[in-house]
Formats: structure tokens, C-alpha cells, sequence
């Protein structure tokens, strides 16, 4: 059953506002946060609830989407739609993203046919350079199509939304009875349970979408053009574009580039225009606190090792616990805020957003964590910040090149048995 406007979700972390779409998988929702700021939540149709429960499929296949919707979560990119939570609400899964206002390529295409082809290459760049993350990350996108990129309103910034994510591991019987691909968009092996997919799935998606936003005509399905092929590489573009629309949407998945950066390569040099950077607290000088001017001088040369040493040093010492070499609660309660903050700025400024505790909070709270979450979210959180190996001490690489928030590894909690200063972010 639909939710009304109004309806409130997880324990009222949420409110309903308004349906914004309903597909075979999952309803569309506009929502609010407790701070009354838009939310887009997404959740899945009774149908597929149902069909679930038929096979019995149920809790693995909760178990998968949950999965799927916290590795989403760790994708940061400004061309990909941010996953910010994932709840279940009485029984269904519910992903939160960040809402975009403007208007979807589909609607757009609607509105005012099709689009010039220097403005259709420019967004079919920038969601190409997202996807390309989303392949780092060893995740496919299966639903690439004009309806899923919004343009934010009065840019010209393309957002990618709606992951496929329920599409592939539903159970057989589902898929049969519910559309698993969007024809003109899909490639051949996504009309086969037991093909192999892969980044070229996507390249296809992503040609056809080009070639649909120059044309305004979506491609005949995949399935007919093996059958017999009627698709014309649209002639009223680049021979570069023509190039990329022909390999890209090569019926045989061998044929086509088999990376999104390949096929990126075929385009015209248009760069994906780098983002107006937001107003960022490095543009004014950095603060450096006299207690903390070894802590700058040790990032700034790229000693990652000896910072990440000098800030627990200094850690303990504002806390007045060098002794004990470690925080108990009522030190954390009491660590001043100023002194994370100075901390956590130098870090950030210094490895250019990639490490500090408000990195590491960032992504601590995509996987759902809160102050004292379970163990779950915890080791999720280790997994993504790369501290893998080892249960007691984790494995920490002393390089730039190390995971995003694998640094700083501040102070070993022990009431949590962490070893993160995230806790005392809350
Ligand atoms: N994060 C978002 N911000 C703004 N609008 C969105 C967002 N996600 C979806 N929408 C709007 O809702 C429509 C349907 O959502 P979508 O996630 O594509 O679901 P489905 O295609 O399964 O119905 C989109 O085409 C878009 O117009
Ligand atoms: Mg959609």
C-alpha cells in the first residue's frame, strides 16, 4: 500500500510528503527530514514484497539489498545521486537519498524534444565519469536511461539516480513477471538470467542514452535489433559521437569498449567541467592553533605516519590522559569541541577531503551508524575505510592513496573497542 503525505517513518525520522514515481520495482517518495530539509526515499512495491514471499526468497533477499544500498552509500561523486540512510519500515527496505531539484533528461526530452548535442555529450560526460566510481567500487548501474539523470534546476549539472539495485538478485520468478530491463536502453545480456554483465552493460545504456538525447527517438530494444537490426547511428552529430553511439551500443558485449573510460575516450576532448567549488572554510587561512602547529607542520609535509602519531599524542594530552594511552567515557563527554574541530580541519585541508574524523563521520553515518551502533555497522564502516586485516589493531597504510577516512586512526576507544575518533563526532 502507498504511503500517504504525512506518513511518518522511522520513528519519525522521516515524513511522507508526496509520491514522486511508481516503476514494476520500487515507489519513489519525496519526503522530509527532521530538519524539514527534502529527501527522496525509495522503497519497493507490494507486488515485489509479495512475489518474495512466495518464494521464500524473503530474508536473503533483504539481506542482498541492504548490501547493495550501503555500498552505494560509500559512492561520492557529484554526478551520482548521494545515498544518505537505508531502514527497513515494517518490513521495507527503504533507501534515503539526497533530493535534486530540477527535472529528469526524460521529462526534459518531453518537453522540449531533443537536446544540442555539445549539452547531451556534456551530461552523458559527467554521468559517465560517476559510473566510473560506481566500477571501482565493483557495482553496475543496469538502469541507465534519460527517465534516471536529473539536471539540477538552472545548471547544467547531471545527476545520475535510480540504481537497479533490486533488479539482478531477485529470484527468477520475479523477474519473469516484472520488467528486469528498460527496452532501447538494455543490451542483450540483460534480457538473460544467466548472462554475464559487466561495465560494458552499462557503456551500452550510457550510448544509447546519448543517442536518445541528440535524436529525441529512444532505440528499438535490443532483443528486435538481434533479430533485425533497424537502429541508425544518428546522422545529424560528430563522426566522434556517431563513433561512440556505434561501439557503445554493439549488440555483442565483446564488441563494445569494455570500460565506461574506454568508451569516454571516443568523445570529443569536451572535459567533464569541474564543479564551481563550494565555498570551502580552506579558502580563508587556516587557524593553526599553537598546540597543533607540529600536527600542521607533519601534514603539510605528507608525513601521514608521524601526524597520525601526533595526533594521538596530542589527543591524549588535552583529554589528560597520556598516561593511560586511551579515552574512557567520561574523557570523550568531555573533549572539547574546538580541539576536535582543529584537529579534524587540519587533517581535512591537508590531504584535500580525503582523510579527517568529519570524513570519517561522513561516511560512518551513510552505512547508518549513529553513537553507539551495533558491531555490524562497525565492521561495514572498517571494511570501507580499509582497516581489513587484523580483529585487534587495523592494518593502516601511512599514503595519500590510502582509502578515503582510512586516516586519521586517532585514539583506541575502548568502551567500543574502536579505534576511531568518530565517537566523539556525536
Ligand atoms: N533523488 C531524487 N531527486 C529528485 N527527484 C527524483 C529523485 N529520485 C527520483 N526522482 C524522480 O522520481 C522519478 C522516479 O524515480 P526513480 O528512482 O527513477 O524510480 P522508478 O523509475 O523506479 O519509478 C524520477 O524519474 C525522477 O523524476
Ligand atoms: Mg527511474
Amino acid at each position: 500500500m502507498a504511503w500517504q503525505s504525512g506518513q511518518s517513518l522511522y520513528g519519525d525520522r522521516y515524513t511522507i510528503r508526496k509520491k514522486l514515481g511508481q516503476g514494476g520495482f520500487g515507489i519513489t517518495y519525496l519526503a522530509e527530514d527532521e530538519q524539514g530539509q527534502p529527501v527522496v526515499i525509495k522503497t519497493l512495491t507490494d507486488e515485489i514484497m509479495n512475489s518474495l514471499d512466495d518464494t521464500g526468497d524473503h530474508d536473503k533477499f533483504l539481506r542482498d539489498f541492504e548490501k547493495e544500498a550501503l555500498s552505494l552509500a560509500l559512492c561520492r561523486h557529484p554526478h551520482i545521486v548521494q545515498i544518505e540512510n537505508f531502514f527497513t519500515h515494517q518490513g521495507l527496505p527503504c533507501i534515503v537519498m539526497e533530493y535534486v531539484a530540477g527535472l529528469d533528461l526524460g521529462k526534459r526530452l518531453r518537453q522540449q524534444g531533443a537536446l544540442p548535442e555539445a549539452e547531451a555529450v556534456r551530461y552523458v560526460q559527467q554521468v559517465a565519469d560517476g559510473l566510473r566510481v560506481i566500477h571501482q567500487k565493483g557495482r553496475l548501474h543496469r538502469d541507465i536511461k534519460p527517465q534516471n539523470i536529473m539536471v539540477r534546476a538552472n545548471t547544467q549539472e547531471a545527476v545520475l539516480i535510480d540504481f537497479g539495485i533490486a533488479r539482478e538478485f531477485l529470484p527468477d520468478v520475479t523477474q519473469t513477471h516484472t520488467r528486469a530491463a528498460t527496452d532501447g536502453f538494455a543490451p542483450i545480456e540483460q534480457y538473460d538470467n544467466q548472462a554475464r554483465r559487466g561495465e560494458f552493460t552499462d557503456v551500452y545504456a550510457l550510448a544509447a542514452t546519448l543517442s536518445t538525447l541528440i535524436t529525441g527517438a529512444n532505440p528499438p530494444p535490443s532483443f528486435i535489433r538481434v533479430v533485425k537490426d533497424r537502429f541508425k547511428v544518428p546522422d545529424n552529430c560528430s563522426a566522434a559521437v556517431r563513433t561512440a553511439i556505434e561501439q557503445g551500443m554493439a549488440l555483442e558485449p565483446e564488441a563494445r569498449p569494455g570500460t565506461v573510460g574506454a568508451w569516454l575516450t571516443l568523445l570529443p576532448s569536451l572535459q567533464v567541467q569541474p564543479q564551481p567549488s563550494p565555498p570551502e572554510p580552506k579558502a580563508s587561512p587556516l587557524q593553526v592553533p599553537a598546540r597543533y602547529q607540529r600536527l600542521a607542520e607533519l601534514l603539510k609535509a605528507g608525513d601521514w605516519r608521524g601526524a597520525d602519531a601526533e595526533t594521538t599524542q596530542q589527543m591524549l594530552a588535552v583529554a589528560n590522559r597520556t598516561e593511560e594511552g586511551w579515552l574512557d567515557i567520561k574523557s570523550i563527554d568531555n573533549f572539547p569541541c574546538e580541539d576536535l574541530r582543529a584537529i579534524d580541519q587540519l587533517w581535512v585541508h591537508y590531504s584535500q577531503g580525503r582523510f579527517g574524523f568529519s570524513v570519517q563521520k561522513r561516511i560512518y553515518q551513510a552505512l547508518g551508524g549513529t553513537k553507539g551502533s551495533q558491531q555490524k555497522v562497525w565492521d561495514a564502516f572498517r571494511d570501507a575505510v580499509g582497516w581489513r586485516k587484523g580483529r585487534k589493531f587495523p592494518d593502516i597504510t601511512f599514503n595519500i592513496k590510502a582509502e578515503e577516512g582510512h586516516l586519521p586512526l586517532g585514539l583506541s576507544c575502548r568502551w567500543v573497542g574502536e579505534y576511531s575518533g568518530i565517537t566523539l563526532l556525536f
